[in-house]
C-alpha cells in the first residue's frame, strides 16, 4: 500500500492536497483497491438536503478487498486471532484463507435461506469469530447488516429490528463475559414478539445454554452450514455493488426520541476505514492489531473488523472483559500474543490503573510499538499511566477522535508521525476539514480559541442518511449551522492549532465510552408505574467518565425507597439495556423549570456534580424554592 504517511512533512502535504484537490487526494487512495468498475465521479455533494456521493459509478464489493485479494499472498498470515473469556479454553486463528472459506460458506447459508441483496439482517451476538464471519457474510451478498450490542435489551433490539425492516436474525444461545452468561437467544426470543418482519433465526451453539427453538423460524448454524457444505455451496461469488449502496446500519442515541439507524455505504466506507487505519496505526506486515471494542459499536466494525481486514492486518478479537479473570487480563493477551497494537478506550485504563501495577509488573509488553484511546476524552492522569506503564514511555498514544456517523477517525495524531501532547486529539487527518463555531453560527478563526466543533467539507467515511427518516439526518447533523456537519462535541484549538474535545455540547451522556441519550433515559424511568416526572443529567464518574443521574418524582410515598430505585432501576434495563441503569437516583418533589415549563438541566448538572456554589441565577425559575430543596435532599 503506498498511501502510508511517514513523516510530518508528508503528513502536511498530504493534508494540502486533500483539501485543495480532494478529489485527486481520494483518487490516488482509491486506486490501490480492488474495483470491478472504477468511478465515474470522486464527489458530488451539498449538505444542504444533505447529498453525499464518494465514487459514484464505481462497482465493488468490500469482502473482496478484505479477503478474495488478500489470498495471493497472505493466505496462511492470520486474518482474526480469536481469545476466549475463558483463559483455558483454547484459542483460535483464522488465516485468510479460511477466514474467506468460513465467510463464503455462511454467506451461502444466507442465500439458501432467502436473503438477498439489499435484505436487512440484525445481528446479536457474542465476540466470537463467527460474529465477524456473519457480519462478512452480509457483505458478500450485499445484505445490509445491523449489528445491536448485546447489552441492549428485548426491547431495543425490537425497536431496531421494526425500523430496519430485518427479515433474518443471526444470534448465539449465549454469551461468555466474565463470569456471566448472557442469554442472548432468550433476548431475542423476547423481541421477536413483537417483529412480523423476521422469518428467520440462525443459532450458534457457543455456551450451551437451554434455549427455546421454534420449528420453521430458527435453525441451528452449523446445521445450515452442514447443509450447504453438503451441496457442494464451497464458493460464493462477491455481489456486485454500487458505491453506494448501502453497507451497514448502526444505530445510536442522540439528544431527541429513539435511537437513529446511522446508514453507512460500501465505496467510501471502505477507503476511508482503510487509509484512517493504515495511518493512524502505521499498520507493519505481520504486526498483531488488538482493538478491545465491541463489535456491537462502530469502533468495532470500522476497526476490528474492515479497516484492518481491507489492509491484509492480523486483528486480534477478545471475546471477555479487562477484569477477568484478573486485572491483567490485557496485559496476559499482550504478552501471549505479542501484540504491537493496543486500541482501548480512556474507561478500561481508569479502571485497570485503580486495580494498581500488581497486575502489570510481570508481563512482557515488550512487544507494543502504538497505543490507542478511543470513545471519550481521556484524563491527564489515565494518559500518563498509560503512557508510563504500557508503553513505557516509548510507545505513541493515538487519541483518536470521532463518531458513529463518521465512519473512520477524523481528528488523530498519526503515530510515530504526529508530536503528541497529553488528553489532545491533536491535528485532522488528510480530507477533514474542522472548524469551531460560535452559538451564533460565526467561525471563529485564529488559535487559542474554543466553540462548537463542526466539520465543513465531507469525508469519503460519513454517514449518508439516517435510516429511515432523511429529514432527520439533516435537522440533527445539517441544521444547525448552514453548510457544516455539526458534531454535538464542544473543542478547543489551542496557540499550536491542536485540537482537544472537552465533551459534548447536547443532552448526550458518555457512559464508558457509550453514548446514551437523557431523553430515552427520562422516557423509560417514566415508564415506571409511580413516576410522575424524571430529569437525567450526566456528572463525573471516576471510572465510567460519565455517570447517569437521575432526578425523580413519584406519584406517591414509599415504603422502601432503596427498593424503589432498584424497581426503576430494573424498569430501564428492560425498556434500553443494562447500560443505560442510573447510576444515582435521587427523589425531589418538583424539577427547576422556566415559565415555559422547560427543564434547566444546566441547574441539574451542577447540583449533580456537587459544584452547589455555581448553581447560578435561579430567581426566573417557575419556583425557585425547588432548587434549594434538591441541592439540600443531594446524597
Ligand atoms: C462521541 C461519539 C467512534 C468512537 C467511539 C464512540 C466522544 C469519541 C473521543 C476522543 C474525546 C471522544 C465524543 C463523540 N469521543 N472519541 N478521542 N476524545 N471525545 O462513538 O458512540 O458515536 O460517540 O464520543 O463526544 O461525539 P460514539
Amino acid at each position: 500500500m503506498n498511501f502510508t504517511i511517514s513523516s510530518f512533512d508528508e503528513y502536511k502535504k498530504a493534508y494540502k492536497k486533500s483539501v485543495e484537490q480532494p478529489e485527486e487526494f481520494w483518487a490516488s487512495i482509491a486506486e490501490n483497491f480492488s474495483w470491478k468498475k472504477k468511478w465515474d465521479k470522486v464527489l458530488e455533494w451539498n449538505f444542504k438536503e444533505p447529498k453525499i456521493e464518494w465514487f459514484k459509478g464505481a462497482k465493488l464489493n468490500i469482502t473482496e478487498n478484505c479477503l478474495d485479494r488478500h489470498l495471493k499472498d497472505k493466505a496462511d498470515q492470520p486474518a482474526i486471532i480469536w481469545e476466549p473469556n475463558d483463559p483455558t479454553e483454547h484459542h483460535r486463528i483464522l488465516t485468510y484463507k479460511q477466514l474467506h472459506e468460513k465467510v463464503c460458506l455462511f454467506a451461502n447459508v444466507l442465500k439458501s435461506n432467502g436473503v438477498k441483496k439489499g435484505d436487512k439482517v440484525c445481528i446479536y451476538m457474542p465476540m466470537v469469530p463467527e460474529l465477524a464471519i456473519a457480519v462478512l457474510a452480509c457483505a458478500r451478498i450485499g445484505a445490509v447488516h445491523s449489528v445491536v450490542f448485546g447489552g441492549f435489551s428485548a426491547q431495543s433490539i425490537a425497536d431496531r429490528i421494526n425500523d430496519a425492516q430485518c427479515e433474518m436474525v443471526i444470534t448465539a444461545d449465549g454469551g461468555f463475559r466474565g463470569t456471566k452468561d448472557i442469554p442472548l437467544k432468550n433476548v431475542i426470543d423476547d423481541a421477536l414478539v413483537q417483529c412480523p418482519s423476521v422469518k428467520t433465526v440462525i443459532v450458534l451453539t457457543r455456551t450451551r445454554t437451554p434455549i427455546s427453538m421454534i420449528k420453521g423460524r430458527d435453525k441451528w448454524w452449523q446445521d445450515e452450514i452442514n447443509k450447504v457444505e453438503t451441496l457442494g455451496m464451497i464458493d460464493c461469488p462477491a455481489e456486485e455493488m454500487d458505491a453506494e449502496d448501502e453497507l451497514f446500519i448502526l444505530y445510536t442515541s442522540g439528544s431527541t426520541g429513539k435511537p437513529k439507524g446511522v446508514v453507512h455505504t460500501t465505496a467510501g466506507y471502505m477507503v476511508y476505514t482503510a487509509y484512517t487505519f493504515q495511518n493512524v496505526f502505521q499498520y507493519q506486515p505481520e504486526d498483531v492489531y488488538f482493538c478491545t471494542a465491541d463489535i456491537g459499536w462502530i469502533t468495532g466494525h470500522s476497526y476490528i473488523i474492515y479497516g484492518p481486514l481491507a489492509q491484509g492486518a492480523t486483528t486480534l478479537m477478545f471475546e471477555g472483559i479487562p477484569t477477568y479473570p484478573d486485572a491483567g487480563r490485557f496485559w496476559d493477551i499482550v504478552d501471549k500474543y505479542e501484540v504491537n497494537t493496543l486500541y482501548t478506550a480512556p474507561t478500561a485504563i481508569r479502571s485497570l490503573m485503580q486495580s494498581g501495577l500488581d497486575y502489570v509488573k510481570d508481563k512482557n509488553l515488550s512487544s507494543l510499538k502504538v497505543l490507542g484511546s478511543v470513545g471519550e476524552p481521556i484524563n491527564e492522569e489515565a494518559w500518563h499511566w498509560y503512557n508510563d506503564n504500557i508503553g513505557k514511555g516509548r510507545c505513541p498514544i493515538v487519541d483518536t477522535w470521532w463518531q458513529t456517523e463518521n465512519g473512520g477517525i477524523l481528528i488523530s495524531p498519526i503515530a510515530n508521525v504526529t508530536p503528541t501532547k497529553p488528553c489532545y486529539a491533536t491535528l485532522p487527518l488528510p480530507g477533514v476539514q474542522p472548524v469551531l463555531v460560535d452559538e451564533n453560527g460565526n467561525v471563529i478563526e485564529g488559535n487559542g480559541v474554543s466553540g462548537n466543533l463542526c466539520i465543513k467539507f465531507p469525508w469519503p467515511g460519513m454517514l449518508r442518511t439516517t435510516y429511515g427518516d432523511h429529514e432527520r439526518c439533516r435537522q440533527t447533523y445539517f441544521s444547525t449551522y448552514e453548510n457544516m456537519y455539526f458534531t454535538g462535541d464542544g473543542c478547543l484549538r489551542d496557540e499550536d492549532g491542536y485540537y482537544r474535545i472537552t465533551g459534548r455540547v447536547d443532552d448526550v451522556i458518555n457512559v464508558s465510552g457509550h453514548r446514551i441519550g437523557t431523553a430515552e433515559v427520562e422516557n423509560a424511568i417514566n415508564m415506571f408505574t409511580d413516576v410522575v416526572e424524571s430529569a437525567v443529567v450526566g456528572y463525573p464518574h471516576e471510572i465510567k467518565g460519565q455517570g447517569i443521574y437521575a432526578y425523580v418524582i413519584l406519584d406517591k410515598e414509599s415504603d422502601d425507597l432503596e427498593l424503589t430505585k432498584k424497581d426503576i432501576s430494573m424498569t430501564v434495563s428492560r425498556i434500553i439495556g443494562a447500560i443505560a441503569k442510573p447510576d444515582k437516583i435521587q427523589f425531589v418533589s418538583g424539577l427547576p423549570k422556566t415559565r415555559s415549563g422547560k427543564i434547566m438541566r444546566r441547574i441539574l448538572r451542577k447540583i449533580a456534580e456537587g459544584d452547589m456554589a455555581n448553581v447560578g441565577d435561579v430567581s426566573t425559575l417557575l419556583d425557585p424554592a425547588v432548587v434549594e430543596e434538591i441541592k439540600k435532599g443531594k446524597l
